[in-house]
């Protein structure tokens, strides 16, 4: 079983009709995530694939896909799962089994896993092409080509090909994932939604004394209360100057007065995840050169997300934030020059060394491609969802650097959904200018 909500069988039947209509005829395999060992007999926490829980909403692990089309309109999808196993559940927990993958999830026939190697070359062998992503499990691949070459000894006579045409099917579904549908844009709203009020409760709960994890405790355990099974990836709370470690996950640090705290985290929402940074001050209030850098920050944000426009290529967003990062570099004393010309000799780069964007959806860095053959930049597409998340980042010891701004680090990132009337922004109810931060903060100076 599963803490992720049960959707409904006909969502996953239209996504698998659209890729095996994308994809032509042939054998669509797909397996969900592998299971990995923590430590000892410890298994890490599971997670479905993200591909395969798209495709059919089925939680649990060790599972396999085999779909293929009838007609134009129709298609047979077979679930390869774990069977039920009284022994097994009473330590595990309950399986849905081969019964549950036909009622709940709505598969045309389910078999236990262990019939996987009977039925799968015959069902590869009567297709034209076998869809299936070869070097993610190499002990998969070679059972496959090892009952391929079993099969061709059989028909040796008949000189017929030894396996399929095999293609990757990968591609395919991630062009399809890009553009969210309906329901995976209710759950990255609802996603957004929780995030929000995590971040808020960590604005509110912050206070010097505090370790970083105790923030993290409360922004998680809000996560959690909202619905959110888990995160969409390891949160980062990083107090002073750990906010120059872009994937700091320490976050043991105590919390001093006068010290920023940036917050990266989204929680998880029937498999989509939001991927929020927020950055505040711990005491309430921003110091000068605190709210000094923050500005030029948040405006590079601001017009980032503007430039967010169906037809315009995803990367303009970055150029943008680093054209009024730059600017912000000269304003603070730390870069001298003309702007263009420093933009042109990437100067911006020891204090804004990470891109701007990337695609967000069931993975935090989701699918999709970025660009063409020739490396030109996609086009933003109606319904693909986006982070823009410019910052600055001030190493402590970064001489070039005017003192009062060493050791400070901000980042702002909020989820952008791409539409024909302009970017919205699923991330909105969290406050970013300075006053509404403070005031989410407690208003006043807050001590020990
Ligand atoms: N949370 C990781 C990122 O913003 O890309
Ligand atoms: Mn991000
Ligand atoms: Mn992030």
């Amino acid at each position: 079983m599963s803490r992720d909500a049960i959707l409904a069988p006909s969502l996953h039947r239209a996504r698998r009709q659209r890729l095996l209509s994308d994809l032509g005829d042939g054998l669509l395999l797909v397996a969900t995530a592998a299971e990995a060992t923590r430590n000892g007999d410890v298994l890490q926490e599971f997670r479905p694939g993200s591909d395969f829980h798209f495709l059919t909403g089925f939680p649990e692990p060790g599972a396999i896909l085999a779909a293929w089309r009838t007609g134009a309109r129709s298609h047979r999808a077979v679930l390869f799962v774990r069977p039920r196993d009284k022994a097994r559940e009473v330590w595990d927990g309950p399986r849905f089994g081969v019964v549950g993958a036909r009622k709940l999830f709505g598969f045309d026939e389910a078999y236990s896993l262990a019939e996987l190697w009977q039925r799968l070359p015959s069902l590869a062998a009567a297709q034209p092409r076998l869809f299936h992503r070869l070097g993610v499990d190499v002990a998969f691949d070679r059972r496959l080509l090892d009952a391929f070459a079993a099969l061709g000894k059989q028909h040796r006579k008949r000189q017929q090909p030894l396996h399929p045409a095999i293609s990757d099917p990968i591609p395919t579904l991630a062009a399809i994932r890009l553009q969210k549908d309906a329901a995976e844009l209710a759950a990255l709203g609802r996603a957004a939604a929780i995030s929000v009020a995590g971040h808020l409760d960590a604005m509110r709960v912050a206070k010097p004394g505090l370790r970083e994890y105790e923030v993290q405790a409360a922004l998680e355990s809000r996560f959690r209360r909202e619905g959110s099974p888990r995160n969409g990836y390891p949160s980062i709370v990083a107090s002073g100057r750990n906010a120059c470690v872009l994937h700091y996950h320490e976050n043991d640090r105590e919390l001093r007065a006068g010290d920023l705290l940036l917050i990266d985290a989204g929680a998880e929402f029937a498999g989509c995840t939001a991927d929020i940074t927020r950055t505040f001050p711990v005491s309430g209030r921003f110091t000068e050169a605190q709210a000094a850098v923050y500005q030029i920050v948040l405006r590079a944000q601001v017009a980032g997300i503007r430039a967010c426009r169906v037809g315009a290529p995803w990367d303009r967003a970055h150029k943008v934030c680093v054209r009024v990062l730059t600017r912000g570099l000269v304003k603070l004393g730390v870069l001298r020059g003309k702007v263009a010309k420093l933009v042109k000799k990437e100067k911006y780069k020891p204090f804004y060394m990470h891109g701007t964007s990337h695609w967000l959806g069931r993975d935090v860095h989701d699918v999709g491609a970025y660009q063409d053959h020739e490396d030109t930049a996609h086009g933003l597409v109606a319904g693909a969802v986006l982070t823009v998340e410019p910052g600055l980042y001030f190493a402590p010891t970064d001489r070039r650097v005017p003192k009062q701004f060493r050791g400070i680090g901000i980042r702002i990132e909020d989820d952008v959904l791409i539409t024909r009337k302009g970017p919205v922004v699923l991330t909105n109810g969290l406050p970013k200018g300075i006053r509404e931060i403070e005031r989410a903060c407690g208003g006043e100076s807050k001590t020990r």
